[in-house]
């Protein structure tokens, strides 16, 4: 098979592949993995993520990542810009909102005023935003819709509701599609797939998490995608080479510079 695929989202700093990073990203070349998006979730994995884009299939997407929600000083800000114009930086990520860790009411606020601030980030820097929303669906899109005008997205890891879905489909944002899909408590996830238009699909492993059925519960890794991509190819009943031609399309018109 000649299929070439995108992993959209992996965080290849964790200290899960501290030891074999290269052999990683040979494995993933050789399952036809051949770019991978590595996610930062913090000022200090975003500058690994920054530095880890020396090797070339490397690409990377830099920002706070809603559990490390902190006030976003001018001094982070100005950091994070300054990586954006990188050439192998492809979005501002991972951001967003988690309400399933976060309880209190205002660190969720702290949450909502970095994802918003961070948005009017990826504006400036003209960069397309990564996007979790566990367990925030609401405000996730509220969000989006009152400070987002004019971004291109991903919602990662999808797990809102098929209507939400069709609400960002419209919106022009992509949903992201991971390990869960495989899983037979995937629920209203396979219903969302089907339906999806096949321009507004993108793959992805969130390595180290996550791992698809085969390999469910061990390391996560992009090399994993494939199966993300069977998967998808059972459920819309089509081959696994037009899934990897599609998803493969999308990942570069939402990130250009995957091109770079
Ligand atoms: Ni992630």
């Amino acid at each position: 098979m000649n299929a070439v695929f995108v992993d959209t989202h992996a965080h290849l700093y964790d200290e899960r592949f501290a030891d074999d990073l290269s052999e990683t990203i040979v494995r993933a070349a050789a399952a036809g993995v051949t770019r991978i998006v590595s996610m930062g979730d913090s000022m200090e994995t975003s500058a690994q993520v920054v530095a880890d884009t020396g090797y070339p299939a490397l690409y990377g997407a830099v920002g706070i990542h809603p559990e490390n929600a902190v006030p976003l000083t001018r001094e982070m800000r100005t950091q994070l810009l300054t990586w954006a114009r990188r050439p192998k930086i492809v979005a501002v990520g991972e951001i967003g909102l988690d309400y399933y860790w976060e309880k209190d009411a205002d660190r969720r606020l702290t949450q909502r005023e970095l994802f918003a601030a961070q948005l009017h980030l990826a504006r400036e820097a003209g960069l397309p935003v990564c996007i979790h929303d566990r367990e925030a669906h609401g405000d996730t899109l509220r969000i989006l819709q009152e400070e987002g005008q004019g971004l291109a997205g991903v919602l990662h890891c999808y797990s809102g509701s098929l209507e939400m879905a069709r609400e960002l489909w419209k919106m022009g944002f992509y949903i992201g599609i991971d390990g869960p899909l495989t899983y037979k408590n995937a629920a209203k996830l396979p219903d969302i797939v089907r339906e999806a238009p096949r321009d507004r699909l993108l793959i992805e492993t969130d390595s180290p998490y996550l791992a698809p059925v085969p390999l469910r519960g061990k390391r996560n890794e992009p090399a994993y995608v494939v199966h993300v991509a069977a998967k998808i190819a059972e459920v819309r009943g089509e081959s696994v080479e037009e899934v990897a031609c599609y998803t493969t399309e999308n990942a570069i018109r939402l990130y250009p510079k995957l091109n770079n």
